[in-house]
């Protein structure tokens, strides 16, 4: 067996792949590293087959659905998985053949409803229903303490005590465990009274991952994060630096306009001096009479450049091709020292 770990923050993605076919299954990867997972597949000699979710997670944002898209593989989840664009949903017990591999998929609740853990040789991937020394938690949406505690005493930790353990989360760097050593050490499994795992799990106290709100969105939804937005707009578009916009404008270049996209307070508190006032919300609107030359030289800016990327997407999609972002925004411009002017004139 071929086997990667890539560690982004506290999360853990497994790259699986059989010696003798190349076939790979891909489990919980995360958004930011698409290309760490395809790059470490070719390297290997891997085809990525299957790109499995061991649950809905609220906590990082899945790559499953874009890889999907881009290798042609199916997201394989539990049955019970609330996202509409899961292609194959596996049942308790099921088996994905990977080549030689067998991975098969225990039904493991209680972290989250659709929460499963993947058997393949020597190994368990155990999501976040076990994790090193710990357990996931079970006061996220449609998780639930009595359910986790039989998802763990009653089905994962009756397996082989030297199966080894992967989870999808470990914070202290450590690699792998085994059902042996987390029933013999990890505290919250010396807590085997049903009742009394309950009351424990219920007064963790934990705070809200970050993000949880837009993870759930877009892992439930597969609709996109607004870093994705920003990505796919900044990939269509050139960028001008603070400083070259300075030195241009310094050197009286006169084929530049600064289009300011921000709302109006934010303009007349400060711009630069010159740029001309086009919010955003009324690009596409107000763009035929304020704009009438598709050729002109436009810099887009906005407070801290997001904004303004879209903004400069939107034009250039609508045929502004001389339309470029501010690398930055008002903020690092103030910020760098350089000059703004108030008040409602450009
Ligand atoms: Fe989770």
């Amino acid at each position: 067996m071929i086997f990667e770990t890539v560690a982004t923050g506290g999360c853990r993605s497994y790259l699986i792949g059989c010696a003798e076919t190349c076939a790979a299954a891909l489990i919980d990867p995360e958004l930011s590293q698409i290309d760490r997972y395809v790059a470490l597949a070719a390297r290997d000699g891997l085809h990525i087959r299957y790109l499995v979710d061991t649950h809905t997670h609220a906590d990082h944002f899945s790559a499953t659905r874009q890889l999907a898209r881009q290798l042609g593989a199916p997201v394989v989840m539990h049955e019970l998985s609330p996202a509409p664009f899961v292609d194959l949903r596996l049942r308790d017990g099921e088996l994905l053949v990977i080549g030689r591999l067998r991975l098969q998929a225990l039904h493991t609740p209680g972290h989250t409803r659709d929460s499963m853990c993947l058997v393949v040789e020597d190994r368990v991937f155990t999501g976040d229903t076990l994790l090193i020394g710990s357990t996931g938690r079970t006061d996220l949406p449609t998780g639930d303490a009595g359910t986790l505690h039989a998802s763990l005493f009653d089905g994962l930790l009756k397996l082989d005590p030297a199966l080894k353990v992967y989870p999808a989360h470990e914070y202290k760097g450590r690699s792998s465990t085994t059902i042996g050593q987390e029933l013999a050490d990890n505290p919250r499994l010396q807590v085997r009274d049903r009742s009394a795992f309950i009351e424990m799990m219920q007064n963790l106290n934990l705070t809200m991952p970050t993000h949880v709100t837009e993870a759930l969105r877009t892992n439930m939804s597969g609709g996109k994060t607004v870093a994705q937005m920003l990505a796919e707009a900044s990939a269509t578009v050139p960028f001008m630096s603070l400083v070259e916009l300075h030195a241009r404008l310094d050197g009286g270049s006169s084929d530049l306009l600064i289009l300011d996209v921000r709302e109006r307070d934010a303009y007349e508190e400060g711009h630069i001096s010159g740029a001309r006032l086009l919010p955003r919300g009324q690009l596409e609107l107000r763009v035929n009479q304020d704009l009438t030359d598709p050729t002109q030289r436009i810099v887009a800016c906005c407070e801290f450049g997001r904004v303004s990327t879209l903004a400069t997407a939107t034009l250039r999609q609508m045929g502004f091709q001389g339309a470029v972002a501010l690398d930055g925004g008002m903020k690092a411009w103030r910020e760098a020292g350089y000059a703004v002017k108030a008040g409602k004139d450009p």
